[in-house]
């Protein structure tokens, strides 16, 4: 059965050039079996035709707040009741502001007021309106309120520019309602992910790297997915497949990994590194394979940067999982580790022959600030899922202490 069969989802449609991907959203929608209704704003109005909607929901399209023979047939307050979710997409940035203000001044802000259910919005706006710190004050108000907030992606945009804002496509916005109705303990969260190696390049040839296989990592990605994550992958180069509904992106070296992650990290709720980076690099890559000779070589190596100690100094890092390889002393360096990077929790285990690396199985001990917890040798898909378990109660107890911070501060203000 499909997960959203027999689901009432509220399809709410603002005024932007997106609107026109709404029409495929309604019919994939009910492919999943949902029953659509759909509430135009006026604008929404000027880029897709209700009939178009209406076709495609087999539904009225409710657009008039005010029109009296509409509200006798279903007014805004039993279309909030009617609906098991409501999604808006798109969600315009004016739509957001008004979304965040309370109001009530058309059909679909007064429906989104008076709904008790999970309420989704898909943003889609040019890069520099999704960047103005406006938008940003509100979409972390709309969080902070449980409104889930699916994309934007980051793209070519109708206006000509390249940049966040696009609205996400279709089907990944029902593959993301899906996740919202599955009671994954990381539902609707977005989860990036680092795995595997890194190589370094020393010549066209040869590289420096290490013995990870990407197998946690991987296993972790998919544990967070079926939690009901939006999961990205960066991996090195590993032998395992993509583990499936996980964006992948590959990469080589540490250099690249770092770009990868810090050009996704804005729009990540939880960062999991769980890469085995190389701490340095060659100083100098060859262009051409370096011929052997008689004497003794001696390579000259610089550090990579950091990539989790980069995301956890950013202004409003995500909730944060590292992981710590070592080979003695596993509490102490951990717990270093730990405070040194501003880590929310670390994953520690002991590495050495046939242990930590290559092999299937593996033992974790995780730290966090006040606690700990120790999961023993079992298989690292098993582990994977435990660990993720733990996160999402350790992410909801942070979530939940920052929001009554924020409200305590919004009450003092
Ligand atoms: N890490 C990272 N970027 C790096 C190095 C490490 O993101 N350049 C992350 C790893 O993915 C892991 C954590 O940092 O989650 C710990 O890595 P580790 O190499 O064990 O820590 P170091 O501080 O480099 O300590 P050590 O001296 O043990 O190598």
């Amino acid at each position: 059965m499909n997960t959203l069969s027999g689901k009432h989802i509220l399809l709410g449609v603002s005024g932007g050039i997106a609107a026109y991907k709404s029409a495929d959203l309604v019919r994939r929608l009910r492919e999943q079996g949902a029953e659509v209704r759909v509430v135009m704003t006026a604008a929404a109005r000027e880029f897709i035709t209700p009939l178009t909607l209406q076709a495609l929901s087999g539904q009225p399209v409710h657009s008039d707040l005010l029109d009296p023979r509409a509200e006798a047939a279903m007014g805004h307050i039993e279309l909030a009741r009617w609906a098991d979710a409501l999604l808006v997409a798109p969600a315009t940035a004016d739509f957001m502001a008004r979304l965040v203000q309370g109001r009530a001044d058309d059909l679909l802000a007064a429906v989104c007021l008076a709904c008790e259910v999970p309420l989704a919005v898909a943003p889609a706006m040019n890069r520099a309106m999704w960047q103005q710190s406006a938008t940003r004050d509100n979409l972390a108000n709309l969080r902070a309120r449980r409104v889930h907030v699916l994309g934007p992606d980051t793209g070519s945009q109708a206006c000509g520019e390249t940049g966040p804002g696009r609205m996400l496509e279709p089907g990944d916005l029902v593959r993301l309602l899906c996740g919202m109705f599955q009671e994954g303990a990381l539902a609707g969260r977005r989860v990036l992910v680092t795995a595997g190696p890194t190589r370094e390049p020393i010549d066209p040839v040869r590289y420096i790297s290490n013995r990870s296989s990407g197998k946690m990592g991987y296993a972790v990605a998919r544990a967070a997915a079926e939690a009901g994550a939006r999961v990205t992958l960066v991996s090195g180069p590993v032998a395992l497949a993509l583990p499936e509904r996980v964006n992948g992106i590959q990469v080589e070296t540490a250099e690249q990994m770092y770009a990868a992650v810090m050009g996704h990290i804005a729009d990540t709720d939880i960062f999991i590194a769980a890469a085995a980076v190389a701490d340095y690099r060659p100083r100098d890559t060859a262009g051409q394979k370096i011929k052997k000779s008689a004497a003794d070589m001696t390579l000259a190596l610089e550090p990579n940067p950091d990539i989790l100690a980069a995301v956890t100094a950013l202004p409003e890092p995500p909730f944060t999982l590292g992981f710590a390889a070592e080979t003695g002393a596993l509490e102490t360096n951990a717990r270093h580790k730990l405070r040194a990077k501003s880590l929310d929790m670390i994953a520690a285990n002991l590495v050495g022959p046939g242990q930590g690396f290559e092999v299937d199985d593996n033992a974790l001990q995780v730290f966090w600030d006040g606690g700990s917890q120790q999961f023993g040798l079992t298989r690292k898909t098993h582990l994977a899922r435990q660990l993720v378990a733990l996160l999402a109660q350790r992410y909801q107890a942070r979530y939940n202490k920052d929001t009554v911070v924020k409200l305590h501060a919004q009450d003092s203000a």
